[in-house]
């Protein structure tokens, strides 16, 4: 097997936690990036990897990561986009000056991406991101108000972060896709993480539960699609730019379909992180 370096975001806890440690087992390189010290270094020490904090609420960490990983990893052939979240019932807005569920889940993974892009195209890479049903169910994008100053409602908010990473995966195939960088956005089913159990959060009486809590997947079956795209995305195994659940394509919001929006949405989001 070709031993593959893979940074995995969110890799602190839950579905990340998880990916990393069978992807180790595996013989790849894992790369730890974490936002919490202790779980993340936790993690990491468990599996002898290098490890790295963040905080994707603040874009200049995510700037400062980038440096860091490009300084010290040659190479990088995977980096799964896995951290993220859904928040309050009240909308936040960061210090960068986007609307929290957006930057988190979308904006920062997006910003991430694009400054290691070089070398993961260089590598033959892929970019693989951590979606969710959420995008079906509650997405609806709007350019004209990304940042939801108009209506906020929490998963509206994630639903629509989600889709857009599953547009930014679409187009992230169709830019790259010729130079050998493969892309996967997928749902990890409905997991009895830490995810949503903030007491506040908007889905705390769901993950929260005690009762429902028990009919949801383990952190290790949710993370069985990301270990599996992880570890074949050099087989050429999987189509690329797709959307998956459960190892298979799936059907993601109409919205996803849109080339133009998927195109739009790019630029947009270049513009807001001033990139060039
Ligand atoms: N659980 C589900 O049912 C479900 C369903 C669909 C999609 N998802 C998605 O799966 C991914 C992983 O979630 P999970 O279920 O494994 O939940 P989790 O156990 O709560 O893990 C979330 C991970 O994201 C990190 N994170 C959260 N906010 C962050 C921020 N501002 N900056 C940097 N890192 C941050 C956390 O870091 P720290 O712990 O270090 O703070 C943690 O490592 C998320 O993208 C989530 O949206 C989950």
């Amino acid at each position: 097997m070709d031993r593959q370096t893979i940074v995995i975001t969110g890799a602190s806890d839950g579905i990340g936690a998880e990916a990393a440690r069978a992807l180790a087992r595996l013989g790849h390189e894992v790369v730890v990036v974490g936002r919490n010290r202790e779980k993340t270094a936790a993690v990491a020490r468990e599996l002898n990897a290098r490890h790295y904090l963040v905080d994707f609420a603040e874009l200049d960490e995510v700037r400062s990561l980038a440096a860091l990983l490009l300084e010290r990893h040659p190479r990088i052939d995977v980096l799964a986009n896995n951290a993220g979240g859904i928040f309050t019932p009240a909308r936040q807005v960061t210090d960068d000056g986007f609307e929290m569920t957006f930057q988190v889940n979308y904006l920062a993974p997006f910003l991430l991406t694009h400054l290691l892009l070089d070398r993961l195209t260089s590598c033959r890479g892929a970019v693989i991101n951590t979606s969710s049903l959420a995008n079906r169910l509650y997405g609806r994008i709007d350019l004209s108000d990304l940042n939801a100053e108009g209506h906020y409602d929490p998963t509206r908010a994630y639903g629509n972060a989600k889709l857009a990473q599953i547009l930014f995966t679409r187009e992230l195939h169709r830019r790259q896709g010729g130079q050998g960088l493969a892309t996967a956005a997928f749902h990890p089913g409905i997991v009895g993480t830490g995810f949503s159990r903030a007491p506040g959060s908007s889905m705390e009486g769901v993950y929260g539960n005690r009762l429902i809590s028990k009919l949801l997947a383990t952190p290790r079956k949710g993370a069985d699609t990301l270990i599996w795209l992880a570890s074949t995305a050099r087989d050429g195994t999987w189509p690329s730019g797709e959307y998956f659940t459960r190892r298979r394509a799936a059907r993601a919001n109409p919205q996803a379909k849109d080339r133009r929006l998927a195109e739009a949405l790019w630029n947009r989001s270049e513009d807001m992180l001033r990139i060039p």
